[in-house]
């Protein structure tokens, strides 16, 4: 050993390595103990409140969750659905699906009409597009099974918020202004949400007071049962949609597990069906894992063409086999299984963008909007938990009660309409994810949560439809693979690919031009039109000394907040 040691060569190779191992220093929020970070600073405040009064991180989830309901009515939600993926400070994994279901009179042909075309608006807007909602079915299941603190107490922060109103914010009153003549087609000019503000309104909830504070008394049942689900039935009713008291009293969130992966030293614990997150994230992954991207540098061409083209390969399979699996089996031992994954793999090079229509499978064309949120939290005892819940659109079918409250989502939207049979703009959906009586719509939703060498490192995720996937893989790689502080890894401008359409979307402004045409160079479809942004990441990292750092994500209101 000592002569092994005396080498110079091998001196430096130690010393490399140990340079290498060296952290990055944290350039965003660092706390001591415990952290949220969330779309709104009211949210986080309120869950990290329940933190420092001593409850665990599954109580601050009930209380960051129906928050943002409060402060984030544009994705926050009691009318919607998600999905969470926790790690407990003694390493046990686990992940509960809330996400919406078809309701009972649901079939395959719903949205189409007697010429079998979809109906423009009919899985998007108002009552039809509504699917039974998961979130109160889910927070109260993961605080019978995990919480600590009495649910009524939990609440009492949240209600008080909503009486006493929330701020608007510049970036609040911009996407409100933009939804809101269609907010005032669909639930009326005298709707909460179809008046006009302006940044520094400040807009208070009684009735969704009203709303939490039965469910406070009542739990699940004071929801999906008795007189409120009788409400919240009629009222969907009465508009057209399908949504019947039966629906709301079946309703159940399910505990599953988790995908977990290996890549290179990290441990990678996210969602699985009916959300494709987990599945796709990790074939992504694995097809990328052979290289070594850290040598090819952050966001470089090559980086830019390996990530896109697993990509590629990842999403047509993606489209093709994943759906709800507790209606149809999916072949996860093939799809996961490294030789697949290789032999997927195999025609990709480094000299020319491989062409989407030489990729199986299927051919559907996800469109998804961009308005769910994801918040992270890690309490003080170290349990991480890891949540992403949307109403799908912005403020869901904008269908919104004045009496309860809030909005219902049009996540109905999210299973493939016209299942089997190409659709007006020629595309075949996925028979996996075709519409059936109490199914569960496939989701992108991709909460994780990741570990490096077997302790928590990152709690991550974020909204974005079908960006989601991407975004939250480039994170964990900005921070992995190009040692960027959690801050700057959140920060970082992102790229998109999801193989139909067959471009590659940018961040605009991220990417230098010469990037960008030795891209074009190689065959790749660029399109820097499509979106402003991918995504709004929260995350956590665990940094060495125990302390927490976070990462918010500047492109919307997120912020962090902790002790
Ligand atoms: O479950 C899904 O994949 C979509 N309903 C998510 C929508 C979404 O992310 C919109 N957000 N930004």
């Amino acid at each position: 050993m000592k002569s092994y040691l005396k080498s110079p060569l091998l001196l430096a190779v130690l010393l490399l390595n140990l340079c290498c191992k060296t952290e990055t220093p944290p350039s965003g929020l660092v706390t001591k103990n415990a952290m949220v970070v969330s779309a709104r600073q009211e949210a986080s405040a309120i869950g990290s409140a329940i933190l420092a009064k001593g409850g665990n991180a599954f109580d601050a989830m009930v209380a960051t969750e129906l928050a943002l309901a409060v402060a984030y009515p544009f994705a926050g939600n009691l009318g919607g659905g998600g999905f969470m993926v926790y790690r407990k400070a003694n390493g046990d994994v686990g992940s509960i699906d809330y996400r919406e279901k078809a309701p009972a009179s649901a079939h395959r042909d719903l949205y189409l009409d007697e010429a079998g075309n979809v109906i423009p608006g009919m899985s998007t807007l108002g009552a039809t597009a509504v699917g039974v909602p998961g979130t109160i079915a889910g927070i109260t299941e993961v605080h019978a099974k995990m919480g600590s603190l009495p649910f009524d107490e939990i609440l009492a922060p949240v209600i008080a918020l909503a009486k006493k109103g929330v701020v608007v914010t510049e970036k609040q009153a911009k996407s409100m202004a933009s939804q809101r003549e269609i907010i005032a087609k669909i639930s009326g000019e005298q709707s909460l949400f179809a008046q006009h503000y302006v940044a520094g309104d400040t807009i208070k909830y009684p009735a969704l007071a009203t709303t939490l504070a039965a469910i406070a008394k009542g739990g699940r049942k004071a929801f999906y049962e008795g007189e409120m689900a009788e409400k919240i039935a009629a009222f969907i009713q009465e508009r057209g949609g399908f949504i019947t008291r039966e629906d709301l009293a079946n309703y159940e969130a399910v505990w599953r597990q988790p995908v977990i992966f290996n890549y290179k030293d990290l441990r990678i614990i996210s969602m699985s069906p009916p959300s494709s997150g987990g599945v796709t994230m990790h074939q992504i992954f694995k097809m990328i894992e052979p290289y070594n991207m850290k040598d090819f540098g952050h966001n470089s061409p090559q980086s830019i063409q390996l990530f896109t083209e697993a990509s590629r390969r990842a999403y047509a399979d993606r489209n093709f086999f994943l759906g709800d699996p507790d209606f149809s089996p999916i072949p996860l031992d093939v799809l996961l299984s490294d030789a697949y994954l290789k032999e997927r793999m195999s025609n990709f090079s480094f000299d020319k963008a491989t062409l989407s229509s030489e990729v199986s499978h299927g051919a559907i064309q996800i469109m998804e909007s961009e308005e769910t949120t994801h918040y992270s939290i890690v309490d003080q005892d170290g349990n991480a938990v890891s949540v992403t819940t949307t109403l799908n659109g912005a403020f869901g079918s904008k269908l919104y009660s004045e009496e309860l409250g809030f909005f219902f989502n049009n996540e109905m939207d999210d299973f493939s309409a016209k299942a089997g049979v190409p659709n007006m703009f020629g595309l075949i959906g996925a028979e996996a994810n075709s519409i059936a009586p109490g199914k569960r719509m496939l989701s992108s939703m991709t909460p994780t949560i990741v570990e490096k060498e077997g302790k928590l490192w990152l709690v991550v995720g974020t909204p974005g439809g079908s960006t989601i996937i991407t975004a939250v893989a480039q994170t964990i790689l900005n921070a992995y693979e190009h040692g960027l502080s959690m801050q700057d890894a959140v920060n970082a401008p992102r790229f998109h690919h999801q193989w139909l359409p067959d471009t590659v979307i940018f961040e605009p402004e991220g990417f230098s031009k010469n990037t960008l045409s030795t891209l074009k160079e190689k065959g790749y479809l660029i399109n820097e039109e499509r979106t402003r942004i991918i995504g709004k990441v929260d995350a956590i990292r665990v940094l060495e000394n125990g302390q927490l750092e976070a990462g918010a994500d500047p492109r919307g209101d997120d912020a962090a907040v902790g002790f």
